[in-house]
């Protein structure tokens, strides 16, 4: 039988451990277990490889997989909608193929992110704001807040001030499936409850 490979954008085990100070750009929750998620804060690293390449602590909730999309089923700069981690309040999320590598990307190119729409300032929705040329999220229609999709949604410009929540993923042959959040969702105390 043939094995199937699957690639994740998960923080490793090391990561999961490391326990970072209180400077956060998310609210900090250390090793949270409950529900069956498991919530930590780890360091991340924005832009590796490049001269901007900086450490950032950053709040990482683990949930049960859900298939969300298959690679072959995805054009670029196309959002794809699904819901997550349940059908809460703010649980509306898109996952696209940026056509660029990105910070968390999967697939062969390393292009393939997903994000929750809540825009982290007061929660509206980002669904519809996708900008092909930019590789973000917004201007937001409330404040103007925009995300870049490509390093973790990290602020570019705008009212937030913590980066958009980043769906973690995996990618099993052509299943897309989504097993976690990489940040806060707005609204929610710990992503465990809507
Ligand atoms: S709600 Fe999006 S910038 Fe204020």
């Amino acid at each position: 039988m043939t094995k199937t490979t699957v690639y994740k954008n998960e923080p490793s085990r090391k990561e999961l451990a490391k326990e970072v100070g209180h400077k956060c750009l998310v609210s900090r929750r250390n090793f949270l277990i409950g529900s069956g998620a498991t919530t930590a804060t780890i360091m991340v690293v924005l832009n590796p490889g490049t001269a901007d390449a900086k450490e950032v602590p950053a709040q990482v909730t683990t949930y049960p997989r859900k298939l969300i999309g298959h690679v072959s089923k995805l054009k670029q700069d196309e959002p794809l909608d699904f819901s997550y981690p349940d059908e809460g309040a703010h649980s509306d999320c898109m996952v696209v193929k940026l056509g660029v590598k990105a910070g968390g990307g999967l697939g062969k190119d390393q292009d393939i992110v997903a994000y929750n729409y809540a825009c982290t300032h007061q929660g509206n929705s980002l669904s519809g704001s996708y900008k092909a040329e930019t590789k973000s999220l917004g201007a937001c229609s409330l404040h103007l807040s925009t995300y870049d999709l490509t390093r973790h949604g990290i602020l570019i410009s705008g009212q937030a001030y913590q980066s958009l929540p980043q769906i973690l993923m995996e990618v099993e042959g052509d299943k897309i499936y989504a097993t976690g959040v990489f940040g806060l969702i707005f609204g929610r105390e710990n992503n465990l409850h809507s």
